[in-house]
């Protein structure tokens, strides 16, 4: 019997802070369950953070713990290569040739950088600019067939093929197109305004959950999220607050809508606000448990990035070898 290929999938993920709900439920969760059926890469993209300056101390505590979260969340380094972007030169250098293969009209015409760009107006720098050409290094060093990202990085996606296609075009074969993995997850919303992504930015810190919060600070967050004026638990257009609340109750639980409205027929907002709260601070228990066994035994941390580095490192060596060589470069 013909035995079919297993597909290639990367990954990253800012190391920004403890990740939130959102950020879970939307992607990680999905990253450790996808490690099943693929060959996957998962990464703390240290290097895109430095597009935003960052306290050294502080930065570089938050990057060992965010790879300790992405751990706790399920990513299986003996399933996956799990490493940090910064531990292997490949990116870097790549990112360096298809920065030169990427044109600034294309780069000019990224929305991400249009918004960051307003949004700290006294750090335009060129990185943050030329962003989406190391993103793409990211991915077409490991010729990944699949790229789960969010909305927010399609466009990303989409410069990285037609960077890599133009790059096959003009030196032959080099890189596989990398297709967008968008993930099926319904986005999770702030619980103080139904109508935005939940983030750890919320001006209302009972908007955002994040997967290390206390079950009783769950709980109340939950209690007092906002909700509509009517008194039904069904998912109908307009009820953004119950929809965020129903979309998230499914996600920890596997019911269906359907199963939802008719478990809480009847009952008020309260009751259902209470029984979403539970099941989140439930189902977050054990991550939050991992996650605080892992930051108790750092050298287990430490043998696990060095490892996914190694593995990341010889993955990489035959695409970057193969760069270099079609673009000319003196082999030494
Ligand atoms: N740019 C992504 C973000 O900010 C993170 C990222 C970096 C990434 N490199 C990647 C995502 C490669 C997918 C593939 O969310």
């Amino acid at each position: 019997m013909e035995e079919q290929k297993k597909k290639v999938i990367l990954s990253g993920i800012q190391p920004t802070g403890v990740f939130t709900l959102g950020n879970y439920l939307g992607a990680v969760r999905n990253w450790a369950q996808m490690q099943e059926d693929f060959h996957s890469a998962y990464m703390i993209a240290d290097l895109h953070a430095l597009t935003v300056r960052q306290e050294p101390a502080d930065f570089r505590k938050r990057i060992l713990s965010c790879y300790a979260l992405l751990l706790a969340c399920g990513v299986d380094p003996d399933k996956s290569v799990v490493f940090i972007q910064s531990h292997v030169p490949a990116h870097s250098q790549l990112g360096w040739v298809l920065a030169c293969n990427t044109q600034f009209g294309e780069l000019s015409r990224m929305t991400q950088f249009k918004d960051k760009a307003a949004q700290h107006a006294d750090n335009i720098n060129a990185g943050l600019f030329t962003y989406p050409s190391l993103m793409a290094a990211d991915i077409l060093l490991y010729q990944a067939d699949l790229v789960p990202v969010g909305v927010d990085q399609k466009q990303h996606l989409e410069l990285t093929r037609d960077v890599a296609s133009r790059f096959n075009g003009i030196y032959g074969q080099t890189f596989t197109l990398p297709e967008p993995y968008i993930a099926k997850e319904a986005k999770i919303m702030s619980l103080a305004d139904p109508t935005k992504k939940m983030s750890k930015s919320d001006p209302n810190p009972n908007g955002c959950i994040t997967i290390l919060d206390e079950p009783g600070a769950i709980v109340k967050k939950f209690k007092r999220a906002v909700t509509d004026s009517e008194m039904e638990v069904c998912y109908r257009e307009g009820k953004d607050g119950i929809n965020n609340l129903m979309t998230i109750y499914a996600a920890v639980t596997g019911l269906t809508m359907e199963q939802i409205a008719a478990d809480f027929a009847g009952k008020g907002y309260g009751d259902f606000k209470a029984a979403v709260g539970e099941a989140v601070a439930e189902h977050l228990r054990p991550v939050r448990e991992r996650y605080a066994d892992l930051m108790n035994n750092k050298d287990y941390l430490t043998e696990c990035y060095r490892k996914g580095a190694e593995q990341a490192a010889n993955i990489s060596r035959r695409t970057m070898e193969k760069v270099y060589k079609k673009v000319g470069l003196l082999a030494k």
